[in-house]
């Protein structure tokens, strides 16, 4: 059985063939006719518990354009809102033949649990679970660093060695930053965390990455800097920072961001709140890729489907439960 569950299961080598399948699939992307024939007759469901636009949106596109069957489902109507658990679902959806199951969950370890339990023969891809994991998402930004920090055909088998990398805003909540300090310390770079105290994992000292407190130090060091969302709908309410003070000092503006080195880029996973972490400004500058990442994405989710249904070579391969 291949799943994958978690960033921190992938080894540099299945992370770079991940990386260097997205680019050929990236090529896919640029003919006339933006289909391949790889999973014709197999059928995936994507299994959303929890709003997304872009994950849903770009697994579904890349299923499509490897021909596979695809079937959508949202929480949200279905009769998980009657009481439903998750082993009923995953039951039903056995019934119907699904060759991979695409689950975002509000629970960390929603993934695991389906991928572990039996329910199911399905490849299950982890689209995010809780505060966990999002490892898609980890893919897309490598994807993304590595194609402007190393070059689109110069980057291929190589990985991100000694590309500094700051991820700065509520760790604490973040599947993404769990995840890209995973894949990126494989893939050799070196991650600088900026956050408040209050935003930080109370475990932060076992993640192999530094944290810092002070953003303006640490622009200038940075060949991409990565702001994170403020992730309210997680939070009690009495521990909402104020926009004000949260934008004046873990916020990226034009000044802040004129301080990064000549070619650093301004990263963002989506959705980005304009004003409160990142400036609209900053937002629709040259130097931000969050709009190059949602179009990665596609191409990535294609190479981890190709990989896990439609390919010969081992991607990925689950081994270790969850971090709680
Ligand atoms: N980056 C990301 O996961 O966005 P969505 O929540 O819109 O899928």
């Amino acid at each position: 059985q291949r799943h994958l569950i978690s960033a921190a299961d992938l080894t540099r080598d299945d992370a770079v063939l991940i990386l260097d399948t997205a680019e050929e699939m990236a090529r896919v992307a640029d003919r006339p006719i933006k289909k391949l024939p790889t999973l014709r007759g197999r059928t995936v469901v994507n299994l959303f518990f929890e709003d997304s636009t872009r994950t849903r949106i770009s697994f579904e596109a890349a299923e499509k354009r490897l021909s596979a069957d695809v079937i959508n489902f949202s929480a949200k109507g279905s009769s998980v809102s009657k009481g439903e658990s998750l082993k009923d679902t995953a039951q039903t959806l056995e019934a119907m033949g699904v060759d991979a199951v695409v689950i975002r969950h509000g629970a960390s370890g929603a993934p695991y649990r389906l991928a572990n339990s039996g329910w199911i023969d399905a490849a299950v891809i982890n689209a995010g679970d809780g505060t966990h994991q999002h490892p898609t998402q980890a893919l897309l930004d490598a994807f993304t660093m590595r194609r402007r920090l190393v070059g689109r055909d110069a980057g291929l088998g190589h990985d991100l060695a000694g590309k500094r990398i700051t991820i700065v805003g509520d760790v604490l909540h973040s599947r993404v930053a769990r995840s890209n300090v995973d894949l990126l310390h494989t893939l050799g770079a070196e991650v600088t965390l900026v956050a408040p105290p209050t935003l930080l994992p109370v475990a932060i000292g076992s993640w192999p990455c530094e944290v810092s407190y002070d953003l303006d130090s640490t622009v200038p060091k940075s060949d991409a800097v990565m702001m994170l969302r403020v992730q309210r709908e997680r939070m009690n309410a009495a521990f909402f920072p104020t926009e004000r003070e949260y934008a004046r000092r873990y916020g990226l503006d034009a000044d802040r961001m004129a301080k990064m080195p000549e070619d650093a880029i301004v990263m963002h996973p989506g959705p980005m709140v304009r004003g409160m972490e990142i400036t609209a400004e900053v937002a629709d500058s040259d130097r931000c890729t969050a709009v190059e990442q949602v179009a990665n994405g596609v191409s990535i989710r294609m190479a981890v489907l190709y990989l896990l249904l439609g390919g010969n070579e081992p991607a990925v391969s689950h081994t270790r439960p969850p971090v709680s």
